[in-house]
């Protein structure tokens, strides 16, 4: 099974170092933000990682601090569906932190029953695309003054299944769970691409990719039969190791120091949709986001 998965994912390796870096990484105490954790921890970064469950992240520490061996990772508290917590987490990481970088926004929420964030957002756009906008928006000057540095944003091939519903952002006239998801993942790389031009020239890039299909717990809000198939069908899919992988390539591979914000899938540009690419909509995104955050942000 093993050998049948490495046959389908390919693998990529690389032996960039991060000594002297900082890196957050969002939702880092399981799944693919776990193994990008435990990759990079052994590049010699210093890592942060970014949950809203300490307990669970002190777990994942340790297990990341006994493997590589780097002692310089830590937790931070950060709850995505809470402005509030993104606040706080982002005014701690201002005032303690030299550098920030690389920030890898992977943390993410799949096909959830209906729910609103402490601000009303509904779920998946607030936990998928909202906090991450408004986490790197606040640590966007730390960044910048870390340069060169590298922003990261887990999106998915999923973007396919829905597209950005301006007149009903938050699904309350109608929701679908597998639509709102794929509106949370088309926003991921939407932005991307918008932050990536207004980046230009400071040296600082952006990355949109998909990780492939992942054996972890995004599935946990799907039905029974449904995770009973994705176990099924698990040696056409990926480990958490291997979906890591294009984070991991987005975050220190050389030859992206001049590329920025493109979309990337297996270690390598891939082509999105072409909702994707509509510019036109990624600036109404940009500006629908600042106004539900209440920031300035041009
Ligand atoms: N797995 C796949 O097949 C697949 C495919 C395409 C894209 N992706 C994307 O890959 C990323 C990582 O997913 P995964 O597969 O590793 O899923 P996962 O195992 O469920 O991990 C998701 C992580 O996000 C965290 N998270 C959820 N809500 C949060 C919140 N409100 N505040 C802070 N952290 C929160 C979770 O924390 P808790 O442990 O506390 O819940 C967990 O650490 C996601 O963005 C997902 O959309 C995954």
């Amino acid at each position: 099974m093993h050998s049948l998965r490495n046959f389908i994912c390919g693998q990529w390796s690389s032996s960039v170092r991060l000594d002297g870096k900082t890196v957050i990484i969002t939702g880092a105490n399981t799944g693919i933000g776990k193994e990008t954790a435990r990759d990079l921890a052994k590049r010699g970064a210093r890592i942060i990682m970014a949950c809203r469950d300490l307990e669970k992240a002190e777990m994942a520490r340790r297990e990341i601090l006994e493997d590589s061996g780097n002692q310089n990772v830590v937790v931070s508290k950060l709850d995505l569906s809470d402005t509030k917590s993104v606040r706080e987490f982002a005014d701690f990481i201002n005032r303690e932190e030299r550098q920030v970088n690389i920030l890898i926004n992977n943390a993410g929420i799949m096909m959830c029953p209906y729910s609103k964030t402490a601000d009303g957002f509904e779920m998946q756009f607030g936990v998928n695309h909202l906090g991450h906008f408004l986490l790197t928006y606040l640590l966007l000057d730390l960044i910048k003054k870390s340069a060169p540095a590298r922003i990261v944003n887990v999106a998915s091939v999923a973007h396919t299944w829905g597209d950005i519903r301006l007149d009903d952002i938050n699904s309350e006239k109608s929701y679908h769970p597998r639509r709102a998801y794929g509106q949370s993942k088309l926003a991921n790389i939407l932005w991307t691409r918008s932050l990536a031009r207004r980046l230009q020239g400071t040296g600082v890039t952006v990355y949109s990719l998909h990780p492939g299909v992942v054996q972890s717990e995004l599935w946990r809000n799907l039905s029974r039969p449904i995770q009973v198939a994705v176990k099924v069908f698990s040696p056409f899919t990926k480990t958490s190791v291997q979906g890591a992988q294009t984070s991991i390539y987005c975050a220190v591979e050389p030859q992206l120091e001049k590329e920025s914000g493109g979309y990337y899938s297996d270690c390598a540009p891939a082509r999105c949709s072409q909702a994707a690419r509509d510019d036109d909509m990624a600036q109404k995104l940009w500006e629908l986001s600042c106004k539900m955050l209440g920031i300035t942000w041009d």
